[in-house]
């Protein structure tokens, strides 16, 4: 790449800073679960993003990184490897700096998320192998003298975690709240970058929070966490943007103190099911998060312990509408989600929450079973 011209990268870092002015924090969601006194479950409601996810921070701190270590300029063709979240919001901030962007994908990437990447100016390059995408990446930004962001290595250093971050977001909304330091912070890991956010965050404030993974069964992050040899999985799950078939670069296991490895029937049933309770739409890895956040406040419903648990909502379900909220597509994949939805009910003493096939609905569409507060 030629060197990139200077006034184009001062004035690009610029157009992300006022564009991070022009942004909200998002929603600290206080959920009361009637049959867990004394526990408070939170939820990060991270769809309120522009982009819908978690990942316009990240997206943002990724631009910015590439762009002070000179590696994007004007012509530059950006390129990532992603399971959609990520590529959604890069598209966004590739476009709002006038360059071309290419995701490349899985191919069971959702046409949600693939329409939402095209919406945004994005192109799309589908790869039938889920662990071809980083390779595919590297051979496409190299024949576009592009840049590769590469989210899977540089997520972890990109992102501030003294200061700016989820993790200081959670943290100062939880100030003012009745158990002020959680007990728990529940997440997953796609690139892992969260989570060493998060874990960084609790120990550099000194806190006696402690950090779960929420990890699908078919990822190799809790296989790596039972055991450090094992470095990859050749298992596949169906749920998007957590779980890895390698452990990437930025996942920082010496942060995580509990790992629960979670079925992805259990996750979409979680999903569903809480996207009626509460009233907001939640998507598949929000689901894989809610169901370990729910073992976990049993645990501490059991031991008759007090406190809050924090997780967070990465994304909408409206972005698996035509999967994991469609029946035949389940059926066809012989995902039965009929048993953890029971546990769920049982779990939140709410019969019948998902007594309709639960598709992710207008928000007013039926009126919330669970007192959320924002
Ligand atoms: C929907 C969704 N949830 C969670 C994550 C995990 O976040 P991280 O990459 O910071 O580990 C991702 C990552 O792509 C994602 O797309």
């Amino acid at each position: 790449m030629t060197p990139p011209c200077r006034e184009w990268v001062n004035a690009s870092i610029r157009r992300i800073e006022m564009e991070r002015t022009r942004c909200a924090e998002t929603h600290l969601l206080k959920v009361e679960l009637p049959s867990m006194p004394g526990l408070t479950l939170y939820l990060k409601d991270e769809t309120t993003h522009l982009t819908g996810s978690l990942k316009h921070r990240l997206a943002r701190s990724l631009f910015l990184y590439a762009l002070c270590n000179g590696r994007i300029g004007p012509n530059s063709t950006v390129v990532e490897a992603s399971s959609g979240s990520t590529a959604v919001s890069e598209a966004y901030f590739a476009r709002l700096l006038g360059l071309r962007f290419i995701a490349v994908m899985p191919s069971t990437t959702t046409a949600e998320k693939q329409a939402e990447i095209v919406a945004n100016g994005g192109e799309v390059h589908l790869v039938d192998e889920p662990g071809e995408i980083y390779a595919a990446a590297i051979r496409i930004a190299d024949g576009t003298g592009g840049c590769y962001l590469d989210q899977f290595t540089f997520a972890e250093r990109a992102v501030d975690w003294r200061v700016d971050n989820i993790a200081q977001s959670i943290f100062h909304q939880m100030s003012e709240e009745e158990h002020r330091v959680p007990t728990w912070v529940v997440c997953g890991a796609g690139t892992g970058g969260t989570a060493a956010t998060i874990g960084r965050y609790i120990r550099y404030r000194g806190l006696a929070t402690r950090l779960c993974l929420a990890d699908p069964v078919e990822s190799v992050y809790h296989r790596h966490m039972a055991d450090r040899n094992v470095r990859t999985w050749r298992g596949r799950s169906v749920i998007e943007g957590i779980g890895r078939p390698q452990v990437e670069a930025s996942f920082v296991a010496d942060l995580i103190e509990r790992t629960i490895a979670v079925p992805d029937a259990a996750s979409i049933a979680a999903a569903r099911v809480m996207s009626r309770f509460i009233g907001r739409s939640c998507g598949g890895s929000t689901g894989t998060n809610l169901w370990a956040s729910l073992l976990i406040m049993q645990e501490m419903a059991a031991a008759g312990e007090r406190g809050a648990l924090v997780t967070i909502l990465c994304d909408s379900g409206e972005r698996y509408r035509s999967t994991l909220f469609e029946d035949t597509w389940l059926a066809k994949r012989k995902l039965s989600c009929a048993p953890y939805q029971r546990q769920l009910e049982a779990m939140l003493a709410v019969p019948d929450v998902s007594s309709d096939p639960a598709r992710p609905e207008p928000i007013q569409a039926s009126p919330p079973r669970a007192r959320v507060g924002g």
